[in-house]
C-alpha cells in the first residue's frame, strides 16, 4: 500500500505590493530547498505563480526571497533549516525594500541603478587593441580586490539593511561594496569620481554599521567592512582621475 508523504503548509505571497498569503499544501522531500518548494507549487498546484531563478546552484543571484521573515537565496536553503519543528508553516515572501511585480518577483531596477550611481563599474585605460592590464593574483593589491568580488547581486543585503528603509536613496551595502572592490582595482582610472559619488548623503557615511549585510550574505561578505573602508577614504581619494 502506497502512503502518502508527509505535507509541507507553505504560505505564499500573492499580488504585489498589496496582496495577501495563500496556502498551499507541498509533498515534504529528502533535501528540499527552499527554491525546490515554489518550484512544486507553481508546476502542479497554481501555473500562474511568479517567481525568479536561474542557476539553482548559488551563482545568479536571483532567487532572492524572505522566507519565515528573513531574506535568503532560495536555491541553497534547505527546508530543514528554515523549519524546526514538524507542523511549523514555511512563509514565502518577496524581498524587502524593492518593489513587487508579481508575487515573489520583485523588480530589482533601483538596486542595479544604484551600482551604477555608486560607480560600480570597471574603467580601465587601455583599450581592446592593447595587451590586457594584469594584477599579479599574489598582490597585497589583488588580495584587497578580492576581499568582496564574489559578489551574485542576490540583493539579500539590501533588503536586510534597515537604512535602505529609513532612506529610500541609501546605495546600499551591494553597491557600496562594490565600489570598495573597484576602489582596489589599481587598473580602475574614475577612483575620484567614485569616491565623490559614495561619499554624498546617500552613501557609506549614512551606514549605521548594524551589520545585517554581513550577517545574511549568503557568500560570506562583508560589506560593512567594505563600507567601513570607503569611510576611511574621506579626503584620501586614491589616485586615478576620471578621463
Ligand atoms: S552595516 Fe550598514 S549597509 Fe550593512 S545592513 Fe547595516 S546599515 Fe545597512
Ligand atoms: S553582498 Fe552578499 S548579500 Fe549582498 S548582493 Fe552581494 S552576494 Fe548578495
Ligand atoms: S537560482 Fe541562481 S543563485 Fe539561486
Amino acid at each position: 500500500m502506497r502512503t502518502t508523504p508527509p505535507q509541507l503548509k507553505v504560505d505564499v505571497w500573492r499580488g504585489n505590493d498589496e496582496g495577501s498569503f495563500q496556502r498551499f499544501d507541498v509533498p515534504r522531500m529528502e533535501s528540499q530547498t527552499v527554491l525546490d518548494v515554489v518550484i512544486h507549487i507553481q508546476r502542479h498546484l497554481d501555473a500562474t505563480l511568479s517567481y525568479r531563478f536561474a542557476c539553482r546552484v548559488g551563482m545568479c543571484g536571483s532567487c532572492a526571497m524572505t522566507v519565515n521573515g528573513r531574506a535568503r537565496w532560495t536555491c541553497r536553503t534547505h527546508v530543514t533549516k528554515v523549519m524546526k519543528h514538524a507542523g511549523d508553516v514555511l512563509e514565502i515572501a518577496p524581498l524587502n525594500h524593492l518593489p513587487v511585480i508579481k508575487d515573489l518577483a520583485t523588480d530589482m531596477t533601483a538596486f542595479f541603478d544604484k551600482w551604477r550611481d555608486a560607480k560600480g563599474y570597471f574603467k580601465g585605460e587601455h583599450t581592446r587593441n592593447e595587451p590586457a592590464a594584469c594584477v599579479d593574483p599574489a598582490s597585497a593589491e589583488r588580495k584587497a580586490a578580492d576581499a568582496g568580488i564574489e559578489c551574485i547581486g542576490c540583493g539579500v543585503c539590501y533588503a536586510s539593511c534597515d537604512v535602505v528603509a529609513w532612506n529610500p536613496d541609501y546605495l546600499g551595502p551591494a553597491a557600496l561594496n562594490r565600489a570598495w572592490t573597484l576602489v582596489n582595482d589599481v587598473r580602475d582610472i574614475q577612483q575620484q569620481t567614485r569616491v565623490a559619488a559614495v561619499s554624498n548623503d546617500a552613501g557609506c557615511h549614512s551606514c549605521h554599521t548594524l551589520g545585517s549585510c554581513t550577517e545574511r550574505c549568503p557568500k560570506s561578505l562583508q560589506p560593512t567592512a567594505s563600507i567601513a573602508g570607503l569611510k576611511r577614504l574621506r579626503g584620501h581619494a586614491p589616485k586615478g582621475e576620471p578621463r
